[in-house]
């Protein structure tokens, strides 16, 4: 194994390594994750014991709920030999205005790696730096990658190689589609995206280059020979206010038998949870035999223990089976 470094860094390092957005990362070094995690996943379930982050320290900062992103992480760090400390907004000085550059500064001196839910992108941004340790988007506004990571790894070991493949986005044109969009520019497959009227993509926030996507207006156009549909909640956290008026507005937007069997008869159903049966999506689908979801959550847990680990110490050389 490589270690990165035998002393924590006494200076801040412009060339630390954040993960952000998908974009963050190259192929290759998603490629490495995704191999890693594989390779950890098999650990975790022979009980091997692996602690390569042994007196490593992360520190979570939640400024949204969360169930998956907390207990994946904090679980993760302690099975790499870690530990995991949680911090909120309702009980630290996070929440009372205390400016976002000094928490970077602060934090960032106590531990080795950071992961953060908070509103808007530009937070996490003026964290990381602001951070002499690398810092991880657990879920922001913008951007969800560590979902859509573990979501690529899920197809991965249902359907092997997503490269090529289509992928169907149905509904809101929330963080987790804008990291599906950039992991389809990466990894090289197509997004059919189909969003009700006012809730589409932001072209001006996707690169004018972009060609692997088409935007339907029928949802059920938009499955048509998808390998993957895929959907999440119709209000996403920070957007309470406006349930009632998205509810009315998504009506056809859910995702049921009737869409999936637009799709490739051999096509997988996935939500990063929580789901509303009976909104987004179908209890047929969600708890049917094309759904996925159950692994997604679970595999959480090994792609973010391979991300901490390549963040943390980089690449692993010496370790691959
Ligand atoms: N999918 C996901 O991020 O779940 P939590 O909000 O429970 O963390
Ligand atoms: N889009 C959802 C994902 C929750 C994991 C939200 O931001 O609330």
């Amino acid at each position: 194994m490589e270690a990165v470094s035998a002393s924590r860094l006494p200076f801040f390092d412009m060339n630390i390594k954040h993960f952000l957005q998908m974009s963050d990362f190259t192929l290759d070094e998603f490629n490495y994750c995704l191999e890693r995690a594989r390779i950890i996943k098999r650990k975790f379930k022979e009980y091997e014991t692996y602690h390569p982050l042994l007196d490593r320290t992360l520190v979570m900062v939640f400024e949204k709920n969360s169930t998956r992103t907390r207990l994946s992480f904090e679980a993760g760090m302690q099975q790499l030999g870690g530990a995991a400390i949680y911090l909120n907004t309702r009980d630290s000085q996070l929440g009372r205005g205390e400016p976002v550059e000094d928490a970077g500064q602060v934090i960032s001196r106590m531990c080795d790696v950071i992961m953060i839910r908070t509103f808007g992108q530009e937070i996490i941004e003026r964290f990381a730096a602001h951070s002499r340790v690398p810092v991880i988007n657990g879920l922001t506004n913008e951007h969800h990658p560590c979902q859509v990571l573990a979501d690529i790894f899920t197809f991965i070991e249902h359907r092997g190689s997503i490269a090529g493949k289509s992928v169907a986005w149905i509904g809101d044109a929330n963080n987790m589609l804008y990291s599906w969009l950039q992991a389809a520019q990466i990894f090289g497959f197509h997004l059919n995206i189909s969003s009700p009227k006012g809730y589409e993509i932001d072209l001006s926030r996707i690169p004018p280059s972009t060609t692997n996507c088409t935007l339907f207006e029928d949802p059920e156009d938009a499955c048509e020979g998808a390998s993957l549909v895929t959907t999440d909640v119709w209000t996403s956290m920070g957007y309470e206010a406006e349930n009632q008026i998205r509810l009315a507005a998504f009506e056809g937007w859910m995702v049921d038998a009737k869409k999936m069997a637009r799709a490739r008869p051999d096509a997988l159903f996935m939500h990063c949870l929580p789901a509303h049966r009976g909104e987004e999506v179908t209890a047929e689908v969600i708890d049917g035999p094309q759904s996925v979801v159950w692994d997604e959550a679970e595999n959480r847990l090994h792609v973010q223990k391979a991300l901490l680990e390549y963040l943390v110490i980089g690449r692993v050389t010496s370790d691959t089976k």
